[in-house]
């Protein structure tokens, strides 16, 4: 049997996957198994953000693997305790707790929002209003928070508390707020899987100033837009506004699992000890990755992923065959009058990966992808078109 035999006959049928083996990497090129070469524009979905096996990661990995590779969280280790202390002074933001995805990032940012509530007000208010379109994870409680109901079929019965508002209404977001007892707003700067759709800026700006007379507290879902990703090291900072709790996962670990909640002040004291835990959340070895990643998203680095993105959007916007582009930074959507499936078919064939959202395609490449590539990649994808 080859490999997408076995693959097919002992792996869980949940991924539909393109037929490519893919066995070595280095930055943003990928070869398969019969020494295939790719142009990578998607990086992992936005995980290896400075591409497949970066040296500088790796000797931060290894050197980590080679001291201590898990300790439980009983104990103090230092990679932990540093990447919080980047990411707070990095953001404003207090504390962090460090789960192993985006899913369970999100499900202790849902907690933590809850539970600052119940001490504050007592039960009852517990809502978390999220937007229509959104893509929250795939537990159950994430999957609730996600406004897709194709997402939700035949899994319920869902954890109770989400109620769904339009994406830049703010009156949609304020009435829900009024109709229910509402402890959190939680919302994509940029909806990923949605089509890599930006919010608008007048509403983001609306919603953080009613979350905040109204003491609801605001929630950034990160997981996607974070880390870089958007041109800004975490995409709110694009809208002038500040979260009290937000989320980040993919590309922090830069190719390692992890998920952080990042708490503010109202929050930063939500969960005590003994209310969440993670058995290898704060791993030494994923944190040590992490630092590596988060110190080199330099202001320079955003400026080039601003510089890159740019470049992408004037390359295509007016180009035959593309109806729009969308997105901030290094994550882009691009719809097409073909389907955007049938193009991502076309590029594997000619050697670049792209990714799709909904029936666009989507474009993540790692945010120090070469120009020479970058330039090579995009006129493929220009002939896919
Ligand atoms: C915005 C957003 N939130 C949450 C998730 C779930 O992350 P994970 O797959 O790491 O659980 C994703 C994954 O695509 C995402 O894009």
């Amino acid at each position: 049997m080859d490999i997408f035999e076995i693959d097919r006959q002992y792996v869980a049928n949940t991924y539909k996957r393109f037929p490519v083996e893919l066995v070595r990497g280095k930055g943003s090129e990928l070869f398969d198994a019969s020494g295939k070469r790719y142009i990578d524009l998607g990086s992992g979905i936005a995980v290896n953000s400075f591409g497949a096996s970066d040296e500088v990661w790796i000797n931060a990995v290894t050197r980590q693997l080679s001291k201590l590779q898990h300790t439980s969280n009983l104990y103090y280790t230092d990679p932990c305790a540093i990447l919080a202390k980047k990411l707070c002074e990095r953001t404003g933001m207090k504390k962090v707790f460090f789960g192993n995805s985006g899913a369970e990032a999100n499900e202790g940012a849902i907690k933590a929002a809850r539970r600052y509530s119940v001490k504050k007000y007592g039960e009852g208010r517990n809502v978390i209003v999220t937007l229509k379109n959104s893509f929250h994870g795939r537990t159950l409680a994430t999957l609730a928070a996600t406004g897709q109901d194709g997402f939700h079929k035949d899994f319920g019965p869902f954890p109770e508390g989400f109620v769904y508002a339009d994406a830049n209404d703010f009156d949609s977001v304020r009435t829900l707020c009024e109709e229910n007892q509402v402890c959190g707003v939680m919302m994509e700067p940029v909806q990923g899987e949605g089509g890599v759709c930006p919010l608008e800026k007048d509403f983001v700006q609306k919603v953080a100033a009613y979350c905040a007379e109204n003491d609801i507290l605001l929630i950034f879902d990160e997981v996607q837009t974070g880390n870089g990703r958007t041109g800004e090291l975490y995409g709110y900072m694009h809208f002038g506004v500040t979260p009290d709790i937000f989320t980040t996962a993919k590309g922090l670990g830069g190719g390692l699992p992890i998920g952080a909640v990042l708490l503010g002040e109202k929050a930063e004291n939500a969960l005590e000890a003994g209310t969440h835990g993670s058995t290898f959340g704060g791993n030494p070895v994923c944190c040590a990755g992490a630092i590596s990643i988060l110190d080199r998203i330099t202001p320079e680095l955003l400026a080039e992923v601003r510089e890159k993105g740019a470049y992408i959007v004037n390359e295509l916007k007016e180009y035959p065959g593309v109806k729009s582009v969308s997105g901030m930074g290094l994550m882009l959507g691009v719809e097409c009058e073909k389907p955007g499936i049938e193009i991502a078919n076309a590029c594997l064939e000619k050697g670049v990966l792209v990714l799709t959202a909904k029936t666009k395609v989507r474009i993540l490449p790692a945010l120090n992808i070469p120009w020479e590539f970058l330039r090579e990649a995009i006129g493929i994808l220009k002939e896919c078109i």
